[in-house]
């Protein structure tokens, strides 16, 4: 099982690397950068999914390991995990140029590997990270909350439903959220307490 999903992710991970069909290709080799996959246990559990890699994340082919990422490292901790034991991933794998928000024709050439993923992983829970993300997925789920504002959303449990079974999505701030705006950060510390139950 794990053997076949390492495999799998890795047929995604080849695909990507190649991916001249991307408007964000050439950029990515000018700049010497990486595709951003995902990282994490292929097992795990608990999924999170953030809108697009920023710079530190496209030089080092990790995501979330610049500020945003040391945000999310200590929401995971508060609720005893490492990044180790969960899935984090995107939904466009390569920086759109100056962290511009990814257009929608990139957005639309990208899902697939995501859909992907999410099969291949087939997490209990799925925590969007950002309006964005929670948008993609709700929509991606036919979830009747699409519309709804995160301000209204974050940190409820919404039961959904995907290909391979139940899913229960939790929609989060933005960890790059939290750096000024203490009330938010606070609201992050809460949501988080969401996912508490999914961990084992
Ligand atoms: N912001 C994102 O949405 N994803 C990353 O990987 C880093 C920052």
């Amino acid at each position: 099982m794990t053997e076949s999903r390492i495999q799998e992710l890795g047929k995604i991970a080849a695909e990507l690397r190649d991916f001249k069909e991307s408007p964000l290709y050439e950029y990515r080799i000018e700049n010497d950068y990486l595709p951003v996959i995902g990282s994490g246990d292929p097992n795990a559990a608990i999924m999170f999914i953030g809108e697009a890699p920023g710079e530190n994340e496209a030089e080092s082919g990790q995501p979330f390991v610049g500020a945003a990422g040391r945000v999310l490292d200590e929401l995971l901790a508060s609720i005893g995990l490492k990044r180790e034991n969960v899935y984090i991933t995107n939904i466009v794998k390569d920086r759109p140029p100056k962290n511009r928000d990814p257009r929608p024709v990139e957005v639309e050439l990208y899902a697939p590997f995501l859909e992907r993923q999410i099969a291949i992983i087939q997490p209990e829970v799925i925590a969007t990270l950002g309006r964005f993300s929670m948008e993609f997925v709700l929509d991606l789920l036919k979830m009747p909350q699409l519309g709804q504002k995160i301000g209204d959303l974050h940190g409820q449990q919404l039961e959904g439903a995907a290909g391979y079974g139940k899913v229960t999505v939790v929609p989060l701030y933005h960890p790059a959220s939290g750096f000024y705006n203490r009330s938010l950060r606070a609201a992050m510390e809460e949501d988080v307490l969401a996912l508490k139950p999914f961990v084992k």
